[in-house]
């Protein structure tokens, strides 16, 4: 499973990219607005040049031709951009037409096997089950990430999942079990991946004994 960072923060992800295990970003425009990036393109552009992998940045506008008109705009700002588009009636159909163009999209607020299923048809490159907003409301969101990986996989549809929404490191364990391709992860949670009490007690005693004897 590849670990995508799910945040705006230029710093966070600077910072990220140094341990080198982040395959891409994904933003959403709640995340813009809580960096105040106002200036939307200059901000893709910069993350997309932090890391080489795919980037998600989302269109801002409904309806289809809106959506198929600032997908295109934005694909132009960077060679690894990828579209968010959200899974309604319209962005299935704005779906489609890009998947003709061969530009990439994500098809995100997506909670439903069903939706996921449409997107991977209509030719979306990534779907985005989004597991927190799903236990929020007392459903089993990784339960959802787990049939649609097994339906693509039966399937063979190319579409890869992405595990979204997520809150917390048991979400990514359980991500990687239920076979998402990646999971996009908050900077607070990717460095509680990382963490362990019982790591940090290891290296100071390690290194507490070794002084101990070291001349
Ligand atoms: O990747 C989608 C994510 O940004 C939504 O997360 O915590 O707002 O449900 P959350």
């Amino acid at each position: 499973m590849l670990i995508f960072l799910d945040t705006a923060n230029v710093d966070q992800i600077s910072q990220a990219a140094k341990l080198g295990i982040v395959s891409g970003v994904t933003t959403n425009p709640t995340l813009m607005s809580r960096e105040k990036a106002a200036d939307y393109q200059a901000t893709i552009k910069e993350i997309c040049s932090i890391i080489p992998g795919p980037i998600s940045a989302e269109v801002l506008v409904e309806g289809v031709q809106e959506m198929v008109e600032q997908a295109r705009d934005i694909s132009t700002w960077a060679p690894n951009v990828v579209i968010k588009i959200p899974a309604t009636f319209a962005g299935l159909e704005a779906t489609s037409v890009l998947a003709k163009d061969n530009i990439k999209v994500n098809l995100t607020l997506c909670f439903s096997l069903n939706q996921a299923l449409l997107g991977a048809l209509a030719g979306a490159a990534y779907v985005s089950p989004f597991v927190g907003r799903l236990d929020d409301i007392g459903h089993d969101g990784m339960q959802v990430v787990k049939d649609i990986v097994d339906v693509f996989q039966h399937y063979q549809l190319p579409t890869q999942v992405i595990a979204a929404s997520i809150r917390h490191p048991q979400h990514c364990v359980a991500a990687a079990k239920a076979g998402a391709h990646i999971a996009t992860v908050p900077y607070d949670v990717l460095m509680q991946m990382m963490r362990h009490p019982l790591t940090d007690i290891g290296v100071a005693r390690f290194l507490a004994d070794w002084q101990r004897i070291s001349p």
